[in-house]
């Protein structure tokens, strides 16, 4: 059976875009069809100026929307990264297989550096190292497949180059995994902005739809929609983002196909009220498990133990294999 290792990382309020970029997948197809694993990557959320009781709050978050979304602790381990070693212990050993060079043209880093430093910020260390331990992510598990947004691409083809260059040089240790997308909406965009990636921490909340915001919080941001000053309901990515947006989100939750879409539109106005109701029916029920699993903190607690317990067993023996393999002594 394929393995798939899937993570989501803590640093704000989990998003429509990671709902139909990856969540939802995991959900719906990945559980049933794989030996899955999805883990709340809070190491990841300390790259960047934080706080810790926040990180703490929205990482407990995380895990009850996962469950609240569906994944089901019968069908797939979910678990919190820094409870299991080994990705840590791992992301060593990746540091000594990759370049500086390799991390320095890594999209997100250049971004997220950027705009740290235009903020006065200092850059962690962390954030430069950050695709190589999400690499010790993927590889610890010999995951097969990894199902991402698509602004993941370029970190799931590091993890790629990383297990071949280690098993060309220390042996034959790591399974090569490949990135999986959504047919649609692999990159839902900002409402407000729609030439920019609709993020956990954009600057204003007004172009994100939250998966807990309330039905008319959700109406009102899609109704606000940045469109543009054409009329017709086309789909044009490059043309017309906001559009294009509006009907990627709209396919994605009715099933449709975003052109066919495009030809049944008359006017912007009746697009973004459809595409309003079709987001909230689709958040309606994770917004109201949420509520019921959010009161009961000690089952979260327990199936991220039981799954912090499932992983470290996977993840072990490749860690220690990986620790072998590349010259360290074997602990006796
Ligand atoms: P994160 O937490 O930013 O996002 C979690 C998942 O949601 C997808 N996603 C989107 N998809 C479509 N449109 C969007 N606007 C959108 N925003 C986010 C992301 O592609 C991702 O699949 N580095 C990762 C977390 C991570 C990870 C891993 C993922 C750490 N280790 C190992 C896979 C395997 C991240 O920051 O995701």
């Amino acid at each position: 059976m394929a393995r798939i290792f899937s993570g989501v990382k803590p640093t704000g309020h989990l998003t429509l875009g990671n709902y139909l970029g990856a969540v939802r997948r995991w959900v719906e197809v990945d559980q049933h069809r794989a030996e899955a694993l999805f883990s709340v990557v809070d190491l990841h959320a300390l790259t960047v100026e934080h706080d810790p009781a926040r990180v703490r709050r929205l990482s407990r978050q995380a895990a009850t929307l996962l469950l609240a979304a569906g994944l089901d602790p019968e069908r797939c381990t979910l678990f919190a990264q820094s409870h299991v070693d080994e990705h840590a212990r791992l992301s060593y050993v990746l540091e000594c297989t990759a370049t500086d060079g390799e991390l320095r043209r890594m999209i997100q880093y250049k971004e997220k550096g950027a705009r740290a430093r235009a903020a006065g910020e200092s850059v962690r260390l962390s954030l430069l190292t950050y695709p190589v331990l999400m690499a010790a992510d993927i590889l610890a598990y010999r995951t097969d497949e990894v199902p991402v947004g698509e602004d993941q691409t370029q970190h799931v083809e590091l993890a790629r180059d990383l297990a071949v260059r280690f098993n060309q040089r220390y042996g034959q240790t790591f399974t090569v995994p490949r990135a999986t997308r959504p047919a649609v909406a692999a990159r839902v965009m900002d409402l407000q902005d729609p030439m920019s990636k609709m993020g956990k921490s954009h600057e204003s909340g007004a172009g994100i739809v939250y998966l807990l915001d309330e039905a008319d919080v959700v109406r009102r941001k899609v109704m606000r929609a940045v469109t543009d000053s054409g009329r017709e309901v086309s789909y044009d990515r490059e043309g017309s983002p906001g559009v294009a947006n509006l009907l990627d989100i709209l396919a994605a939750c009715s099933g449709g196909n975003p052109e066919e879409l495009a030809g049944v539109y008359e006017s912007y106005g009746s697009l973004k009220r459809d595409a309003a109701e079709a987001v909230v029916e689709l958040l309606r029920p994770v917004r109201e498990r949420h509520a019921e699993l959010a009161a009961d903190p000690g089952y979260v607690d327990e199936v991220l133990r039981e799954g912090a317990a499932r992983a470290r067993a996977v993840a072990r023996p490749v860690v220690d294999q990986a620790y072998r393999a590349i010259g360290l002594l074997e602990a006796v």
